[in-house]
C-alpha cells in the first residue's frame, strides 16, 4: 500500500528507498465520485483530494499555475501532476496539464492523447497553444509534449514559453506544469520566472537530504516560490498516520457499498 503525502512545508524523511510498486496511471482517479470503490482506490482518491484542497487553500488566489518539479527523475512528478488535474477537474475547474519534460514526456501517454503535436510546436512558434492543447476523456485539458527535440533547453530560449504561459493563464483556472528533473538539466529552471509556484516532490527514500537541498536552491535560484513539497510513494508500514486513515477510508468504502451494492 502507498500513500501521497499530503504538502508539507519542506522535504523530510529521506531515508529507506521503497521502489513503486505499481504503475500508476489516471484511471487511479476514478472519474466520478460517490460510486462503490475497493479501499486502496478510494485511499488514491482522498490522498489527490487532499492534496488539492491543500493546494487550493494555501496558494493565494491569484496564484493560479504550478510548476511540478524534483530534484531527480523517478519521483512522481508526472504520476501526481496528471492525477491531481484529474481531482481538480472533477470540482468543476478548468485545467490545464503541460507536459514540459521534453526528455522524458508522460501526459501523452497517461491520458492516451495524440502527441503529433504539443509543446515543442508552441516552442518553436509554429502554433499556439490553443492548437494544441486537447480535452482529455479524463476532464483535464493537456498539452503533451510533442515531437521530441534535438535540443530541448534552446526551446525554452525562445521567449514562447511566457506567451503560453499568459494565455493558459487568461483561459483556464489552474495550470499545472510538469517538468524534467532541475538536477539534471537546466531546463526546469527556465520555467520558473513564468510560472506562480512549485510544489516540490521528493520520492520517499528516493534522494538524499542534499540532493534536495541543492535542488530547493536551484529553484529558489530561479526566482521560484515553493508552496509546498509532497512526499510520494512512501509504504502504510513507515506511516503511522496511513493505518488511521486507511480504517477510516475502509469503513467509508463499506458504508458507500452498503448504500450502493453495484
Ligand atoms: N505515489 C506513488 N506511489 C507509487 N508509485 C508511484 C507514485 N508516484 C509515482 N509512482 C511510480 O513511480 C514511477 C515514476 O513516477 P513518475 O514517472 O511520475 O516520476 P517522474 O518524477 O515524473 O519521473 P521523470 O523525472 O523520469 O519524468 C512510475 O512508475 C510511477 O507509476
Ligand atoms: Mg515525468
Amino acid at each position: 500500500m502507498i500513500r501521497l503525502g499530503a504538502i508539507a512545508d519542506a522535504p523530510a524523511a529521506l531515508a529507506a528507498a521503497k521502489p513503486a510498486p505499481k504503475e500508476l496511471t489516471v484511471a487511479d482517479v476514478p472519474a466520478t465520485a460517490g460510486s462503490a470503490r475497493s479501499a486502496p482506490h478510494t485511499m488514491m482518491e482522498e490522498a489527490f483530494r487532499t492534496l488539492r484542497s491543500k493546494l487550493l487553500l494555501r496558494a493565494p488566489s491569484d496564484v493560479r499555475t504550478f510548476l511540478f518539479a524534483s530534484a531527480r527523475p523517478g519521483e512522481g512528478k508526472s504520476t501526481i501532476a496528471a492525477n491531481l488535474a484529474c481531482s481538480l477537474a472533477g470540482v468543476q475547474k478548468r485545467v490545464l496539464l503541460i507536459d514540459a519534460d521534453l526528455r522524458r514526456p508522460a501526459a501523452h501517454r497517461l491520458f492516451q492523447v495524440s502527441n503529433t503535436r504539443g509543446l515543442t510546436d508552441v516552442l518553436r512558434g509554429t502554433c499556439a497553444g490553443a492548437d494544441a492543447w486537447q480535452l482529455s476523456g479524463r476532464g483535464p485539458f493537456v498539452l503533451p509534449c510533442g515531437p521530441l527535440p534535438d535540443d530541448p533547453q534552446a526551446l525554452f530560449e525562445t521567449g514562447h514559453f511566457a506567451k503560453l504561459m499568459a494565455d493558459a493563464r487568461r483561459q483556464f483556472d489552474v495550470v499545472l506544469v510538469d517538468s524534467a528533473p532541475l538536477l539534471a538539466v537546466a531546463d526546469t529552471t527556465l520555467m520558473v520566472p513564468h510560472i506562480d509556484a512549485a510544489v516540490f516532490v521528493v520520492r520517499y527514500g528516493g534522494v538524499t537530504e542534499g540532493e534536495a537541498a541543492l535542488a530547493l536552491e536551484r529553484l529558489h535560484g530561479a526566482g521560484g516560490k515553493v508552496v509546498g513539497c509532497v512526499l510520494s510513494q512512501v509504504a502504510a508500514s513507515d506511516d503511522g498516520f496511513h493505518s488511521y486513515a486507511s480504517d477510516y477510508v475502509k469503513s467509508d468504502a463499506r458504508a458507500a457499498s452498503r448504500r450502493d451494492p453495484s
